[in-house]
């Protein structure tokens, strides 16, 4: 079982420069709330509820005003510092304590999951004993993004590709991740790529040499959007405005996945409509108390 996540959220945000200047990106929002809300509840609809947050050196201030620790939300949050982004494997030198001898999931700061069977799909995963799974999306740009190719069967992984040129498969490898304990120990051994960082691919291709690297899809039902680019960002909000305005159901109120889960009540959640203060994130708090 996989009970502990972590959240890679440092980064130079590079792209959306000057809006991450000042701000780190995963504290920007995402139509009504900040961006690290989502790949908060997508760790939280996996049921985990240890949670280590990867942040950049000096930036720790700015996210421990937004959610101080996890106690109101019924889970336990710690906080490490990044010195530079070192590549999505430092993940796990840095959180080698906190994952201790444990399983893992690690998810980007800046990913975006919605759909339908989504916490089905997460629960599943979370299940894994040994080896490691990764979550694919059908993309049209392959090209752009790492991409698997599986055997439909087995869903286990044949070749893993970073920005291929020729083609291989639509299949992206998102930015969410279950790992063995093993994570800690092949991420180690990685040494930096060309650009100076570590890869997940090559840690992902440590899986692959033991025949422990397997795949699960999000089918075309739901969504993985990339939050990297501006553009790409006010298409992520676009599309959470939309869905949440004709549902009147809010994408990622972790407030009321928590209660969903059994793990906070009344009490929990009449301090967080204190914390956040008279807005609209807090009427809809308040409507949750009433169903
Ligand atoms: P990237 O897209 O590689 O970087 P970025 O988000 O800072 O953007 P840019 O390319 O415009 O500079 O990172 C993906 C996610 O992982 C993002 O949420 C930041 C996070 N990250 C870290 O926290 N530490 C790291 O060492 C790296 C490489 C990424």
């Amino acid at each position: 079982m996989v009970k502990k996540g972590i959240i890679l959220s440092g980064g130079m945000g590079t792209r959306m420069s000057p809006l991450t200047k000042a701000v780190n990106k995963q504290l920007l929002p995402i139509y009504d709330k900040p961006l690290i809300y989502y790949p908060l509840s997508i760790l939280m609809l996996a049921k985990i509820r240890d949670i280590l947050i990867i942040v950049n050196k000096g930036q720790l201030d700015q996210y421990q005003k937004l959610i101080p620790n996890g106690k109101d939300l019924g889970i336990n949050i710690q906080f490490k510092e990044q010195s530079k982004p070192k590549g999505l494997p430092d993940a796990f030198i840095l959180g080698e304590k906190f994952i201790n001898k444990s399983n893992v999931a690690m998810i980007l700061g800046d990913n975006f999951f919605y759909g339908q069977n989504l916490s089905k799909l997460l629960i599943k995963c979370s299940k894994i004993k040994t080896g490691a799974k990764i979550i694919l999306h059908s993309v049209q740009n392959p090209e752009l993004f790492g991409v698997a190719k599986i055997n439909s069967k087995t869903k286990k992984i044949l070749k893993i590709i970073e920005k291929p040129k020729k083609f291989i498969s639509n299949n992206a490898i998102t930015g969410l991740y279950f790992f063995d304990n093993n994570v800690i120990k092949y991420a180690k051994k990685l040494k930096p790529s060309k650009r100076g960082e570590l890869e997940i691919i090559d840690l992902l291709n440590q899986y692959k040499k033991t025949n422990k690297l397997y795949s699960e899809s999000i089918g075309r039902g739901g969504a993985w959007l990339d939050t990297g680019s501006i553009s790409d960002y006010y298409k992520t909000s676009a599309f959470v405005q939309a869905v949440e305005n004709r549902q009147g159901l809010k994408i990622a109120c972790l407030e009321e996945i928590s209660l969903l889960n059994g793990w906070i009540g009344k009490k929990e959640i009449l301090n967080k409509i204190s914390f956040y203060g008279n807005c609209e994130y807090s009427d809809y708090l308040k409507k949750l108390l009433k169903k």
